[in-house]
């Protein structure tokens, strides 16, 4: 049986926590842990071989070099420079671009061919920049994009509603950013569409401003970033859910950045879009009915997209 093997480069707050997550889920046989500091590299993974005494999951966590990479089913990019209180995500664009020059071609000299999941922000203008860099398929190249906006959303809604969060189908499409939208026209709680749920029940749902819950879950980022420095558990959690998806074939829709090539009329561009997600990658995207005024934000935010992506070219 082939070893399942994933590289994680850049053992930060965000990767570090990744790599715990994946051995506490035995995602993978093999973790390679790479970082610029490759002391800390071999700490983190030192730290985390010794929690599995005890474990039900064995995966084999090493420090490792791009050269590790040859043979890795999937590489994770997390590498960021320290982010600046005030700052948007796109606002990281020149230092994380220097970093992923840095660092993508040497992962491609090793002879990796598998696929690259990207965290680094701004994560969309990232994911294309991987693309271009590595001459992958755009389908083996995938950004976390909005899963983690939507897992928030989610959230919100669960408690909104009191109702478990696995029971409402929801997410954002477009940047992984201040531009992202909401298309309310597709969330569904318990298979009822949200907004006729608003509809039926004026007195528990009435006030209900949708804009401020799509803006508190835009926003939410820049306050815990504030407050600790950096977010970490959720980003975490769900990256190591959509490695799963992929390591497992599980054909999973989930929400991330992806190239899209014609679907809303649209191309050459990455956003966050529902997709299914397999072990050869991004298989096709969900093009949904949008109203005019969502498929309108929609656009709204893919323009954003490409008007920092030119600056990268
Ligand atoms: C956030 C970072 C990962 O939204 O962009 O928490």
């Amino acid at each position: 049986m082939k070893k399942t093997k994933i590289a994680i480069v850049g053992i930060g707050r965000v990767g570090a926590t990744l790599a715990y997550q994946i051995i506490n889920t035995g995602i993978c046989d093999e973790l390679i842990l790479i970082n610029k500091n490759p002391r800390k590299a071999w700490a983190e993974a030192m730290d985390l071989n010794h929690a599995m005494g005890y474990s039900d999951t064995i995966v084999n966590v090493i420090p490792g070099d791009y050269a590790a990479c040859r043979d890795a089913d999937l590489v994770v990019l997390s590498v960021s420079a320290p982010y600046v209180t005030g700052m948007t995500r796109l606002d990281m664009l020149e230092s994380a671009t220097d970093i992923l020059k840095e660092v993508v071609p040497p992962i491609m000299d090793s002879g990796f061919n598998g696929i690259f999941l990207v965290i680094t922000n701004p994560v969309d203008v990232m994911t294309y920049l991987v693309q271009r860099i590595s001459g992958l398929p755009p389908e083996r190249v995938i950004g976390t994009g909005t899963s983690l906006d939507s897992s928030r959303l989610r959230k919100a809604i669960s408690d909104l509603m009191g109702v478990d969060s696995r029971s409402v189908d929801a997410f954002c499409m477009g940047e992984h950013g201040d531009s992202q939208m909401v298309p309310w026209s597709q969330v569904t709680v318990g298979s009822k569409k949200f907004l006729e749920i608003i509809e039926d029940n004026p007195l528990r749902f009435g006030g209900l401003n949708l804009d401020e819950v799509s803006q508190s879950v835009t926003q939410v980022a820049y306050q815990i970033v504030e407050a600790k420095g950096a977010t970490s558990y959720a980003i975490s959690y769900i990256t190591a859910q959509i490695i799963e998806a992929i390591i497992k074939d599980k054909h999973k829709v989930l929400p991330v950045s992806v190239m899209l090539n014609g679907e809303y009329g649209e191309r050459d561009v990455y956003c966050g879009v529902p997709a299914v997600l397999t072990s050869r990658g991004v298989k096709e995207l969900v093009e949904y009915n949008l109203t005019e005024e969502e498929l309108g934000r929609f656009k709204q935010s893919i323009a954003v997209l490409r008007g920092v992506n030119a600056k990268l070219l």
